[in-house]
């Protein structure tokens, strides 16, 4: 795994809703490798451990990295009060994105925070992708206009019918899985989630990629606190970790718990 440590002008700040925030940086050194579905440990100010923040969308030419997140503690919250022209410290790019092929047919299924890196995933397929996307509600909608600018069919469901389907995004997928065929699942968000549009998925034999989230410290595979139990090839179990052999994995290789 190549990365960088690299500080990064703040070019664009932008307030998606009241906790969600989205920061365009310049980056010279990171983006050059950088592949959908990876993240950054970006450092905060007062705090001994980097944050893990997931790559939304990266340009290698204009050389701008853009993170999309959202308000859950005290790091994340001083995060947000960065401004334009302040600069962020981040490691990356880190992790195993997303093998993505534009030339498929393929569905990418986010929920809530998990939204994000599916943005640039999804953004060179236009119409060979559809989006699900799930919320708790309206006031949760992040990206909708965004995906359906890259030319995506958008579906949205809502916990609380505010908008969209009234439901889970699973649903959704189990529909778009019947109306026709797709050669690829991408997806991520909360672990239950990811569990059941595995389950779709796999019963369906459509290859399955889930981009897992776990607690983290280091970032790089140093300190084995990020530790998830996964199958290998021969059905036996192990532990992968999710910085350095994820956080993209096939789901086949996932063992829920
Ligand atoms: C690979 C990866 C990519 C991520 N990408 C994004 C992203 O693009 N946008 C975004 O908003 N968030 C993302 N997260 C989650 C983000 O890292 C955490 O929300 C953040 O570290 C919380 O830091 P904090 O200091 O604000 O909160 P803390 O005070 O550390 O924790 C506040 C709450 O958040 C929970 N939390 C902390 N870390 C995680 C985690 N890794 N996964 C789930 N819950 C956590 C805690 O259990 C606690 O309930 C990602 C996490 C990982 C592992
Ligand atoms: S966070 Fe340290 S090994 Fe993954």
């Amino acid at each position: 795994m190549k990365y960088t440590q690299e500080i990064c002008p703040i070019l664009q700040k932008d307030s998606l809703n009241r906790t969600t925030f989205s920061f365009v940086v310049q980056s010279e050194k990171a983006v050059q490798t950088m592949q959908p579905g990876q993240f950054a440990q970006l450092r905060v100010t007062g705090k001994t451990l980097r944050r893990p923040i997931s790559v939304c969308d990266f340009s290698r030419e204009a050389q701008w990295i853009r993170f999309v997140f959202e308000i859950r503690g005290e790091g994340t919250a001083i995060l947000s009060r960065l401004n334009e022209g302040d600069s962020l410290d981040i490691l990356a790019p880190l992790g195993n994105g997303f093998a993505v092929n534009p030339a498929e047919k393929a569905v990418f299924v986010g929920g809530g925070i998990g939204v994000p890196p599916l943005l640039g995933a999804s953004a060179a397929y236009g119409a060979n992708a559809t989006v699900l996307l799930g919320f708790r509600s309206l006031r949760a909608v992040i990206l909708a206009d965004e995906f359906q600018t890259n030319g995506a069919d958008v579906r949205i469901a809502t916990d609380d019918g505010t908008y969209g389907h009234h439901g889970f995004v699973t649903e959704l997928l189990a529909a778009r899985l019947e109306e026709s065929p797709c050669d690829a699942v991408y997806a991520c968000g909360p672990t239950p989630m990811l569990k059941l549009v595995s389950a779709e998925a796999e019963k369906r034999g459509v290859r399955c990629m889930v981009s897992l989230e776990e607690r983290m410290a280091c970032g790089i595979g140093a300190c084995l606190g990020c530790a998830c139990k996964t199958r290998r090839e021969d059905g036996s179990e192990t532990y992968s970790h999710v910085c350095k052999n994820g956080p993209v994995f096939d789901s086949r290789e996932v063992v829920w718990q």
